[in-house]
């Protein structure tokens, strides 16, 4: 497989390097060779090329089987107007590979229950896939403008849009929980009426599967209050970008979680916190959300559910044996480093990989 490699900004770098060494060494391990070049994208794109998604860049992408991206975002940059910052190379990218549907799964990992801002009888058990549409909404809405005292984005939701991310949360559900929890403002907006509509149709064609609807709001304070009543919670854009940064913190760090995005020409992988510019190059940041996501990478695009399966039990032996990054522990100073969770989750699955393969041939 030949995977596109962007760090970007911040912990970007940090953190792909070791879901880098984790995937060169696992991949290999099923048959899976693996191949990867990096490229320049975000905030040291704009510094080296002056353009957050360079033409290389993008040449490479869609060159690739897939894309692994760290993060994107520079504080030099926070002065900028949306369509000259860094983050804007993201939403290009997104655009380019055309993936519509982000998955973002967010459980409570057992050794961690008690780095969850919950309480544990309230996190524990708690297994959710929030689908939140990528392409669509406020993010790409035109007409979009800012004046001297006024500035406006445009809603807008296509039937074509909604039903094509319902079936994914529909089909994600069937082999979960088998229940997709609908969420909008159907009460205020228009978008969300047509959405809603849209979803209840979909439904139709998923009769094993339960459907509920719930105002944003309304879920917001849900997956506070009671986060294990939820399966797959299908979304809009911005909806999804807030309740995913919300779900991932109850886990115990917004570190941990790994994110796909299909649906479209080439897959794309990245975890779903940002370049964290206050702790970039200190061997501190949490490389697990990025290390979960090339897991995903694994299961979704090379279709090796085996191979994710060795990363994901290696996270959870790695967390079992008490290893934590500085986001997961008040004690700072015992605190283990980036590079070395990443060579830690690498031996794991390795190992594992091998006991597999030798129960195999016996
Ligand atoms: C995310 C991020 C991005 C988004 C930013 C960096 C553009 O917050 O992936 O959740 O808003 O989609
Ligand atoms: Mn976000």
């Amino acid at each position: 497989m030949k995977i596109t490699v962007l760090p970007g900004d911040g912990i970007g770098v940090e953190v792909t390097r070791e879901a880098v060494k984790v995937l060169s060494a696992v991949g290999p391990a099923f048959g899976i060779t693996i191949e990867t070049e990096s490229h320049l994208i975000g905030g040291a794109a704009i510094r080296e090329k002056g353009s957050p998604l360079p033409e290389e860049t993008r040449a490479a992408c869609s060159a690739s089987d897939a894309v692994l991206l760290g993060a994107v975002g520079a504080p030099e940059y926070d002065h900028l107007l949306p369509e000259n910052r860094p983050e804007i190379g993201l939403l290009q990218l997104r655009q380019l590979l055309g993936g519509f549907a982000n998955l973002r799964p967010a459980k409570a990992f057992p050794a961690l229950i008690d780095s969850s801002p919950l309480r544990r009888e309230i996190f524990d058990g708690t297994d959710m896939l929030i689908v939140r549409e990528l392409l669509g909404g406020l993010y790409f809405g035109q007409p979009r403008a800012i004046g001297a005292d006024e500035a406006y984005n445009t809603m807008r939701y296509s039937v074509t849009e909604v039903d094509r991310v319902a079936r994914v949360a529909f089909e994600s559900a069937r082999v979960r929980g088998k229940k997709v929890t609908s969420v909008d403002k159907a009460n205020v907006l228009e978008t969300s009426r047509l959405w809603r509509e849209t979803v209840n149709k979909v439904a139709k064609d998923y009769p094993d599967i339960e459907l509920e609807h719930l105002f944003v709001d309304a879920c917001a304070m849900h997956l506070v209050t009671a986060p294990t009543r939820f399966d797959v919670i299908l979304t809009e854009n911005l909806f999804g970008d807030i309740l995913s940064d919300e779900a991932a913190v109850l886990t115990g760090s917004l570190g941990m979680l790994a994110s796909a995005t299909i649906g479209g020409a080439i897959d794309l992988y990245e975890p779903v916190h940002g370049s964290a510019p206050d702790i970039a190059g200190r061997d501190i940041a949490n490389p697990l959300g990025a290390i979960a996501s090339v897991a995903m990478l694994l299961r979704h695009t090379a279709k090796s559910d085996e191979a994710a399966r060795c990363i994901e039990s290696a996270i959870d032996r790695v967390l079992v044996e008490g290893h934590r990054t500085a986001d997961l522990t008040t004690d700072k100073a015992a605190a283990t480093g980036t590079g070395a969770i990443g060579d830690l989750v690498t031996r794991y699955a390795v190992e594992l990989a091998r006991e597999r393969s030798s129960a195999n041939a016996a």
